[in-house]
């Protein structure tokens, strides 16, 4: 059995699709949030998985103590420093084609660049923010009658299918 630690900050829709996908796939999903009232934490409740809050500071503590095949970022919000990476596999999504629009709000800031296209990328995290070794990616296509709330919604939709399948290949 491979066991997983998804991180995340805050709504957690890919945390949700990353659990629905392992269900029966014989690896174990659990959760890592930062921020106590988030989302995401009522949805582990719901799901029944176990959630770990783990303040910022506190995250090479519990990680020394706590093992897991890889380490899947998903909306986590901080920058993990070294002494934290150097610990496993950690991987992050991305809603932008990097190098492109690293960093908040890349979806709204491609939409507003008047770019053709922009998308998904899947990458290993390295202490710089969104940088890593591309693992993954995926466009889509901006198209001129498109909101910035429709957009969004297909990029999101392409996260949850796509990143469950890169993290299956990963183990
Ligand atoms: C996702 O779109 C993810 O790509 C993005 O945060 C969102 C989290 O949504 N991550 C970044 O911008 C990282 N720089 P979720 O909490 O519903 O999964």
């Amino acid at each position: 059995m491979k066991k997983i630690l998804v991180f995340a900050s805050g709504e957690g829709s890919n945390f949700e699709a990353i659990v629905h996908y392992f269900k029966d796939k014989n690896v174990q999903v659990e959760l890592l949030c930062d921020k106590k009232y988030a989302k995401v934490l009522k949805r582990a409740k719901n799901l029944g998985i176990s959630s770990h809050f783990v303040e910022f500071e506190n995250t090479y503590e519990f990680l020394k103590n706590n093992k897991f095949d890889l380490y899947v970022l998903a909306g986590y919000m901080r920058i993990l420093p070294q002494e934290v990476l150097n610990l496993g596999t950690f991987v992050n999504i991305h809603p932008s084609l990097l190098p492109k629009f690293k960093g908040k709000n890349a979806i709204k800031r491609a939409f507003l660049s008047g770019e053709k296209e922009t998308g998904v990328s899947i990458h290993y995290v390295i202490k710089e923010v969104d940088s890593g070794e591309i693992i993954a990616q995926q466009k889509c296509k901006i198209e001129t009658f498109m909101t910035l709330f429709e957009l969004e919604e297909k990029i999101h939709k392409m996260e949850h299918k796509l990143y469950p399948k890169v993290i299956e290949e990963l183990l």
